[in-house]
Order: structure tokens, then C-alpha cells, then sequence
């Protein structure tokens, strides 16, 4: 019996899930293991915002929402998009989804057609491109070099440009290089994209609050307000307020863009869950403190990781201007060889060592469609990524490096 669709074939389960689940299976069976391998907020959603969720629970908020989000949590969004990003969403221009994600893969369900081309500017989030394949869509792959502080350029944009182009996927701050863009060079890119009418642009900005070194982060859309019309800007709560399992994302774009997204949506998941948009709701009208608050820790952890790698001679990293991820280049120990005699051959040698041997758990590059890195996470107490740095030095000592 075959159970999975054909179209299914592409898609590999999520490389940092699988990594958690064997850094837990290892857990498991009485091992200490430091898992930096997911993505997502070590801290409780702030209190003020799980009482919004209780009140309204109580007040019998428990019936279906309205499918595109409550107009309370539309309402919320319009002015987080006006106060942060000077950018104009009327309501029917915001649509409310179950995460970031199931926005992302409404867009592209609402509008591709087969073959249609997706340009992801790797490293990138790995699920763009199952999603888009998942989709029948064929994901491009630009590479943004280390040199390049993992940027596309608009040089690189112009030539990765096709006639079957239908999207070009930005994400500032990025996950998991941490590049953020400056405002020039946002609109460079959108100079590249005035000339290619049939090209949307979709920009990721959930981390755009967790940026670093009084840097600051400016949505693609407010930058090219000429490119608004054909702008999806998705952003989320998930990083932002530490909000991963309420599962809120939303996004703003055009009305037409929005409603065959809705259509997607109503027909899948209908609207997401009442209580979770009143959280979500809570989130964004609420005390802002704890973005500051989060983003300080996170610079500390950026700040220690770039400080120990920079002594690990084998290990390379520029410091991160955002998210909470240090993308670390490896190229030093591919070839080399471990005690047992094996040899490291990819950057998915070298994470399957680090777990084995040093029981640190980060996931390859290669799951971003760029090697050899190592991405790990810094949404871990400064004592564990310490601890882990110690670990990954000690297990490096123990390798014999090609010559
Ligand atoms: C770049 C990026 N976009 C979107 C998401 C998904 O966010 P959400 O929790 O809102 O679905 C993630 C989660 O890791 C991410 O890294």
C-alpha cells in the first residue's frame, strides 16, 4: 500500500527536529546532552500575555474566530505595523495564521503554479524549500557567501532572475546567518526588482526585533514603497514575545494576495485559535519591555559565542547582526579524522561528531543549503553555551586534521 503522494518524495522532515530527536533519544538512554539545536526562545511567554489567553478563555472567547484573525488582533497588527515599520495595512490587507509558517504556505499555495520559480537566498530557513516543493514549485538557490555576510547582492538577484521567476524570498534579520540589511541595501535590491514586474517579494521579518549592535532592522516594504503591491510582509510572534507553542503568525499584503491566502486557509485550518490570538493581541498592544529585555540576552550569548569561536582556530564566525544563531563555518575540519579512524567528509559528519563525541547537538549547514557551517542555536542560558563551547574544543583536540 502506498500511503504518501508522490509530491511528498521531496520533502525531509525538518533537519533541526531531527537533530532534537536524536539529541532526546540520547537523553534518553542517561546522556548529558546540550541541544542547541532548535530555533526558538529559551523564556516564558510574559505573564501579562498568558492572562490575556485566561481572561479571554473565561469571558468565552472559545468559539470559532473569524478565519483571516479576530479584528481585535488585526486591529493590534495594523498598528504594530505602523508603529514599527511606518507601513499601511487596512484590515483586509492582514491575515492572521497558525504560525509564521502556515503563512508562508498559504502565500505560496494561493500562488503558484507548477514549476513556477521561488529564489531563497541561502543559507536560508530550511522549510522554504520543502514548502515550496511540497507546492510543486521549484525553488532557486542563490548563494550569499560568508564574504558577502550572507547577503544577496543585487547583482546576484539580477542574474538569478527568470521569466519563471514568481517570488523572491528575503528574511532580515536571517535565520540562521543573522544578516541584517541596510536600508541602501534594501533598496538596491528593490531597484533590481522594479524591472521584473512579475516577481513578488516576500520578506520574512520575524526576527526583525532581535538585532544587535544599536543596528536597526527596516521591513523590505517600507524601504520600497513602490514594491508594496506586490510585498508580503510576514512577521509573527513567535520570536518576538517567546511564543513558539501559541502558534500566531501573521502577515500584510495586498488584498488580492490576502484573500486567496484566506481561501487556502479556510479551507485547511479555518482560523487560528481564539485564545491565541488574544494572547496575541495582548502581545502586540501591551508593555514592550521584554523584546528589549530578550534581544540584550541574546547579544550576550552572540557576544560569548564570537568570543570562544574566535579562539577554536579550526572554527570561523563573523558576529551575527541578528536572530539567535551563530551560522559557524567548519571548512577547517572537513577531512579530518576521528579517533575511531572515520573520516569527517561534510558538515553533517562534523554535527553527527559534535553530538557523538562532545553530546552538543547543532544542526549542518547543509540543511540551509550552504557548507560547510554549522548553525547552533543561542536561545540557551550562557552557562550551557559555555559548556558547550568547552565540549566542542575538547572534542576538536581529539581530531587528527588533514594536512
Ligand atoms: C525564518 C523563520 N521564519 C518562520 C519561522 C516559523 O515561525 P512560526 O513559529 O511563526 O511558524 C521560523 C521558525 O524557526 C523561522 O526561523
Amino acid at each position: 500500500m502506498k500511503y504518501a503522494a508522490s509530491r511528498l518524495a521531496q520533502v525531509k522532515p525538518s533537519a533541526s527536529a531531527s537533530v532534537s530527536l536524536h539529541a532526546a533519544a540520547l537523553k534518553a538512554a542517561g546522556h548529558n546532552v546540550i541541544d542547541l539545536g532548535l530555533g526558538e526562545p529559551d523564556f516564558n511567554t510574559p505573564a501579562h500575555i498568558v492572562e490575556a489567553a485566561h481572561q479571554a478563555a473565561l469571558n468565552g472567547e472559545t468559539r470559532y474566530p473569524p478565519t483571516g484573525g479576530t479584528a481585535a488582533l488585526k486591529k493590534a497588527i495594523a498598528a504594530k505595523f505602523s508603529r514599527d515599520n511606518q507601513l499601511a495595512f487596512a484590515p483586509n490587507e492582514i491575515i492572521v495564521s497558525n504560525g509564521a509558517k502556515q503563512v508562508i504556505f498559504n502565500a505560496f499555495m494561493a500562488t503558484l503554479e507548477a514549476g513556477d520559480q521561488v529564489l531563497l537566498c541561502a543559507p536560508y530557513f530550511g522549510q522554504y524549500k520543502d514548502i515550496v516543493l511540497v507546492l510543486g514549485g521549484n525553488p532557486g538557490t542563490i548563494a550569499c557567501s560568508a564574504a558577502q555576510g550572507f547577503k544577496l547582492t543585487p547583482e546576484a538577484l539580477e542574474a538569478a532572475i527568470t521569466p519563471a521567476t514568481r517570488w523572491v524570498l528575503l528574511n532580515i534579520p536571517s535565520n540562521p546567518a543573522g544578516a541584517v540589511y541596510s536600508k541602501d541595501e534594501l533598496r538596491a535590491l528593490g531597484a533590481v526588482l522594479q524591472d521584473h514586474p512579475q516577481v513578488m517579494i516576500m520578506s520574512d521579518e520575524i526576527y526583525e526585533h532581535i538585532v544587535f549592535d544599536q543596528q536597526q532592522c527596516y521591513a523590505f516594504a517600507q524601504v520600497n514603497p513602490e514594491l508594496k503591491d506586490r510585498t508580503l510582509t510576514v512577521n509573527g510572534v513567535s520570536k518576538a514575545y517567546a511564543m513558539t507553542g501559541w502558534r500566531i503568525g501573521y502577515a500584510g499584503g495586498p488584498k488580492a494576495l490576502i484573500d486567496a491566502m484566506f481561501t487556502v486557509q479556510s479551507q485547511a485550518t479555518s482560523g487560528a485559535c481564539s485564545v491565541a490570538q488574544a494572547a496575541a493581541t495582548a502581545a502586540l498592544n501591551g508593555p514592550q519591555d521584554s523584546i528589549e529585555q530578550f534581544k540584550q540576552a541574546f547579544e550576550q550569548r552572540r557576544n560569548l559565542i564570537v568570543e570562544r569561536i574566535a579562539h577554536i582556530p579550526e572554527l570561523s564566525l563573523d558576529p551575527p547582526g541578528g536572530a539567535f544563531y551563530a551560522f559557524i563555518g567548519c571548512a577547517a575540519l572537513i577531512g579530518a579524522t576521528t579517533p575511531s579512524g572515520n573520516t569527517l567528509q561534510s558538515d553533517i559528519d562534523v554535527t553527527q561528531y559534535f553530538l557523538d563525541e562532545a553530546k552538543v547537538a547543532a544542526v549542518a549547514g547543509s540543511a540551509y543549503d550552504l557548507s560547510p557551517f554549522v548553525r547552533i542555536s543561542t536561545a540557551s542560558s550562557i552557562d550551557q553555551l559555555d559548556a558547550a563551547m568547552d565540549r566542542i574544543v575538547e572534542c576538536i583536540k581529539t581530531l587528527t586534521l588533514k594536512k
